[in-house]
């Protein structure tokens, strides 16, 4: 008999990994309640209406990657019912804000959620058929603020406490805005008219997104196509003045909280309830799906599933991928030295070297610079090598006490030359 094993794309995850899983969830459930957000539990499978006219019959995710079946009558009176798999959990949680009428109230929901979804994709690294979200999201009636670019900003700000204190470095914040729900239309119509003399240069796969689904053509990473698509038209030529002021303000409060991003005119994403402000958070050691987390406004969706006017605002990060990024971080976390001392003119390099010499005896692993790099270098050069670098200058050197950064909390301290060990 052949052993059976588990189905492509779904994995068992183990101990002692499961520890950092746990660690995971637990830092999640600790950041979200210091903003006062609640826990939310909805059903692993739904009608499969509730994805179709919620995330949008034309999308990837649910024109080809749900897990539908046809569950069988009970009775014979009884018609089949189609069920799905959820394939994100937005939807259920939307449904269940209209299904519990949790806006009557008059405040703001704030609601996240842990748990595993399922899509039919080709799995890789980062990549399965079963994976964990863990999400949130802010809905409600209009008359509670659920529109204003202060929520965006503020789930925005969450999400880069949580990855610091997770311990994530080198998240890269992308934003961009879509505009309402009528900008969309006019944009998309723009777009077929700008591919409609250049498409059939593409690659087959944007050639064919530009028919079925021209927004998708932006996701694009075909090296050749890259050109083409930087000339296409930009979205933000097409937002009308409101959704131009909600973005301004939602930059501008991010400026004021010191959360660093970059607007990507080309981020579209890839579920039609998206409306303003959308955004992800990428990490360059995931490799191809890059993506930790993405999210945005949904400023329809409530209505487009049958509920009442109720904006709203969330994300979900890929569990599976914020795994990824911390245990590659440690694995080269275990192969950096614990310092790396800059001397900062080359007549300190006898200083450094005698510095060296006695953090080495004191059991550290050190590596040393030269006098002759510039800062700009030490830093570039310090990074990859060790966890943390020294700035062995004149001043430094005399008084022995001595400017220490701290690469994974992007800390500056002074500390005297005897506290270093
Ligand atoms: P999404 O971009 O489809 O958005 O998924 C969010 C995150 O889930 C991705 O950035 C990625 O980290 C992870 N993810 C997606 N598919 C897979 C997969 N096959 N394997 C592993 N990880 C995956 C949503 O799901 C929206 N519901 C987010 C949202 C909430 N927007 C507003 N509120």
């Amino acid at each position: 008999m052949s052993t059976l094993k588990a189905v492509r794309g779904t994995r068992d995850l183990l101990p002692p990994e499961t520890e950092l899983w746990n660690r995971v969830e637990r830092t999640a459930r600790e950041v979200f309640s210091r903003y006062n957000f609640g826990e939310i539990r909805t059903p692993i499978f739904e009608d499969t209406s509730l994805f179709a006219r919620g995330v949008g019959e034309e999308t990837d995710i649910v024109s080809k990657e749900m897990y539908t079946w046809e569950d069988r009558a009970r009775a014979q009176s009884e018609k089949a019912q189609s069920l799905t798999l959820r394939p994100e959990n937005t939807a259920g949680v939307v449904r269940a804000y209209i299904e519990h009428k949790l806006g009557e109230a008059g405040l703001l929901q704030k609601l996240y959620y842990i748990g595993p979804q399922f899509r039919r994709e080709r799995p890789q690294k980062g990549r399965y058929r079963q994976f964990w979200q863990i999400g949130a999201e802010v809905i409600g009636p209009t008359s509670a603020g659920s529109e204003s670019p202060l929520r965006d900003a503020e789930v925005l700000e969450m999400l880069a406490s949580f990855l610091d204190e997770l311990g994530i470095s080198g998240w890269r914040l992308e934003i961009n805005s879509v505009g309402s729900a009528l900008d969309r239309p006019r944009y998309v119509a723009a777009l077929r008219e700008a591919l409609a003399p250049v498409k059939h240069l593409m690659c087959e796969d944007n050639q064919r997104r530009a028919e079925t689904n021209p927004l998708r053509v932006l996701d694009s990473k075909d090296p050749n196509d890259q050109e083409l698509i930087n000339n296409l038209p930009k979205i933000a030529d097409y937002l009308d003045e409101d959704s131009k002021a909600h973005f301004a303000a939602v930059l501008a409060a991010l400026d004021a909280c010191g959360v660093p991003y970059h607007v990507n005119p080309r981020l579209v994403r890839g579920l039609d309830y998206y409306t303003r402000t959308t955004f992800e958070f990428t990490h360059g050691g995931l490799g191809a799906q890059n993506a930790l987390l993405g999210g945005g406004r949904y400023d329809g969706l409530s209505e487009n599933i049958g509920g009442p006017k109720a904006p709203g605002i969330g994300f979900a990060m890929g569990e599976d991928r914020l795994i990824l990024t911390l245990q590659a971080q440690a694995e080269q976390q275990a192969t950096l030295a614990d310092y790396y001392i800059a001397p900062l003119a080359a007549e300190l390099n006898p200083a450094a070297l005698e510095l060296a010499r006695e953090l080495r005896r004191k059991g550290l692993r050190i590596e040393v610079g030269d006098g002759s790099f510039r800062l700009k270098k030490s830093f570039e050069v310090a990074n990859k090598l060790a966890k943390k670098i020294i700035l062995l200058g004149e001043d430094e050197a005399s008084t022995g006490v001595l400017t220490v950064k701290d690469f994974a909390t992007a800390e500056q301290t002074k500390v005297a030359r005897a506290e270093l060990a």
